[in-house]
Formats: C-alpha cells, structure tokens, sequence
C-alpha cells in the first residue's frame, strides 16, 4: 500500500525547467553550439556534468579540458541562479499547494527526490521547506537519475520502505530511476511519453485519485 510519496522538484512542484533551458541556451549559444528544447528534454532529472555532456555532443570546436568544462557548467549554473532570484511562492501553483496538503491531510509522508544541487535554494525560494519530511537531492547523491539513489535515499530518509512509495517524475530518466528503486512511478508531463510509467498525469491533483481514501 502507497504511505509515501517521493516528488521530484523541477519540472514538477515548479516549473525551473524553463530556466534551466534559458541558463543551458545562454551558455550553448556563446560557444556555438546547437541547443534547442527537444534536446533540452534529455536534460531533466540527469546531473550538470552529464547534461553538459549531452549538450557537447554537438560541440566541433578544439578539445575541451576538464577545467574549461567545469567553468561551462559554472557559467550555467551562475546564469541559472540569476534566474531563480525572481522566484517567489507565487511560482508554486494553486494545484501543486492543494496537492501536499491533502497528502498531508490523509497521513501520507512527503519527500523530495531530485537532481538538483540549488533544490534547497529553490524550496526556500517558494517557501515550500517546511513540506516535506525529508529531503533527497544533489547534494546526497553520488549518481544521477537513472540511477535510483536519490529515491533510495529519500525512501531511508523516511524511514519506509521502497515498495510503498510513489514517485511523480517529469523526466524518462526519473521514471526509470523510480522503477529501478522498486517504487511505482506517476508520469506528468514530458514523461508522459514514458511507457515504464505505472500511471500518467495530466495535473498534481491527479495522483489523489491514486491512493486508497
Ligand atoms: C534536475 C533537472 O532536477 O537537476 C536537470 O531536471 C538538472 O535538468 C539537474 O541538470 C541538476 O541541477 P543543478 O541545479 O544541480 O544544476
Ligand atoms: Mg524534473
């Protein structure tokens, strides 16, 4: 039986996705590289490093040392946090804080289970903090999605058991991650077009119809 539920946070409770890909434009356009949002889709839920990776591949200038390519991923992320400044509660939408409450409100156990170093920053930002019993995030992970140790990890910071967490993903990788994890696995928006998906969302609200009442 679902107890818990294990969101990921970009794309998902907000929409920093777009400001990822603004960041990731900005830095792609300055060295020449072609960049645009179908490839931008491979980037949600994988790691900086690994997205500056996928955005390379279309990279013909001369060879790039390690050190060029962690100010690439520096410059990103500078041009990124410039744009999460703007970023207040009113980012977090009506459906997405009606959402938590409701889980909250019939005993479920929350937890965050993203990619993302800045996933703090950005709860702080929309005072979504105090939501969620435990946080999974860049910061405690050695592997990125698809790998599943951000949900592992969020599941033992709850103290439960994988089989009774859900997670709701925007990402194929995040949707394979889940699966990998041995959780069952909601799709919203572009992992949507995931077929390892247990369930597919139009909205957040959609996953109440999900649970037992
Ligand atoms: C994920 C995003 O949540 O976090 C990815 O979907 C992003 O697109 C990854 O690359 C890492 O984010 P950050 O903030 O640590 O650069
Ligand atoms: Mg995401």
């Amino acid at each position: 039986m679902i107890d818990s539920f294990i969101f990921d946070l970009d794309g998902v409770l907000v929409f920093t996705d777009k400001y990822h890909y603004a960041a990731w434009k900005e830095m792609a356009d300055d060295l020449g590289v072609y960049f645009d949002e179908k490839i931008n889709n491979r980037l949600r839920g994988v790691s900086r490093m690994e997205s500056l990776e996928i955005i390379l591949e279309r990279y013909e200038g001369p060879a790039l040392s390690k050190e060029e390519k962690e100010a690439l991923a520096q410059k990103k992320n500078n041009i990124y946090r410039e744009l999460l400044k703007k970023m207040s509660p009113d980012d977090v939408s009506e459906d997405v804080r009606f959402t938590l409450k409701e889980l909250k409100k019939r005993g479920m156990h929350l937890a965050i289970g993203s990619s993302s170093k800045n996933a703090k920053l950005i709860l702080e930002k929309v005072g979504l903090m105090d939501s969620f019993d435990a946080i999974s995030d860049g910061e405690n992970i050695s592997r990125s999605k698809p790998d599943p140790e951000v949900f592992v990890k969020a599941a033992l910071f709850m103290d439960k058991k994988p089989e009774s967490c859900m997670v709701v993903e925007d990402a194929f990788s995040g949707i394979e991650a889940a699966k990998a994890a041995g959780m069952k696995a909601a799709a919203i928006g572009d992992a949507r077009n995931s077929e390892k998906a247990d369930f597919k969302i139009e909205k957040l609200s959609d996953i109440l119809n999900l649970i037992a009442v």
